[in-house]
């Protein structure tokens, strides 16, 4: 059974609470919280304080990806705002390995996610380390894009490289996953599904949750 982890960015900002309720309610594993900083993406969405306000709402795992330039410089904000995972991508850190040791040494689960250009096979030396990598099937920045195919040959190739170092080590897909396309997501080896359309944008999001869990 897969995690599964709606994105929030595509939530109602007008109707959070219902939202909140809504997953509270479902079978959604994690919240998946995007972080954009204008910078290292195309887009802007929020910080650390909307997340403390996420959760106080939740008692559900929140996974917080962070789409920023230096994450270094906040990893401790986001600790205090109740982070459990910490991503950052592979393109924004120039020392990954000391940002690895900095989101361990402030009690959080560590993350690396991958832009759609950039090989699985960079990551050899760093996966004893870290607990996640999460693959952007699209390009960050946006919801509602559509899903790049090349990415299940990344996470066949990821799924063998964990294996082979006999790691625990969880394969989060994020970008276009859609009720159609899951299945293959989760042959090819994927853990985690992050779904923020095909979630909020369907007539019954607590439905849908329950049909991605049910793969
Ligand atoms: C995109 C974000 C995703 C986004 C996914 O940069 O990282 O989490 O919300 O949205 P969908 O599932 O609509 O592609
Ligand atoms: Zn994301």
């Amino acid at each position: 059974m897969p995690i599964i982890a709606p994105s929030l960015l595509s939530a109602n900002y007008l109707q959070l609470q219902h939202d909140c309720d809504m997953l509270n309610a479902s079978q959604a594993d994690w919240y998946h919280l995007d972080v954009m900083d204008g910078r290292f993406v195309p887009n802007i969405s929020f910080g650390p304080m909307l997340i403390e306000f996420f959760r106080k709402a939740t008692t559900k795992v929140c996974d917080v990806h962070l789409m920023i330039e230096e994450p270094e410089k906040y990893a401790e904000a986001f600790k205090k705002a109740g982070a459990d995972i910490l991503t950052v991508h592979y393109e924004a850190c120039r020392h990954l390995h000391r940002n690895i040791q900095q989101i361990k040494a402030l009690g959080m689960q560590a993350g690396v996610a991958l832009n759609p250009h950039t090989p699985v096979e960079l990551l050899k030396d760093i996966l004893a380390d870290i607990d996640m990598v999460l693959i952007m099937s699209v390009n960050p920045g946006f919801g509602g894009q559509s899903f790049i195919p090349q990415t299940l040959n990344k996470i066949k190739a990821l799924r063998s490289m964990i294996n082979e170092q006999g790691l625990n080590v969880k394969i989060e897909i994020d970008g276009g996953v859609t009720l159609e396309n899951a299945q293959l997501i989760i042959d090819a080896g994927a853990d985690v599904l992050v779904a923020g359309n095909t979630v909020f944008k369907s007539a019954n999001p607590f439905e849908t949750i329950a049909k991605l869990k049910a793969l």
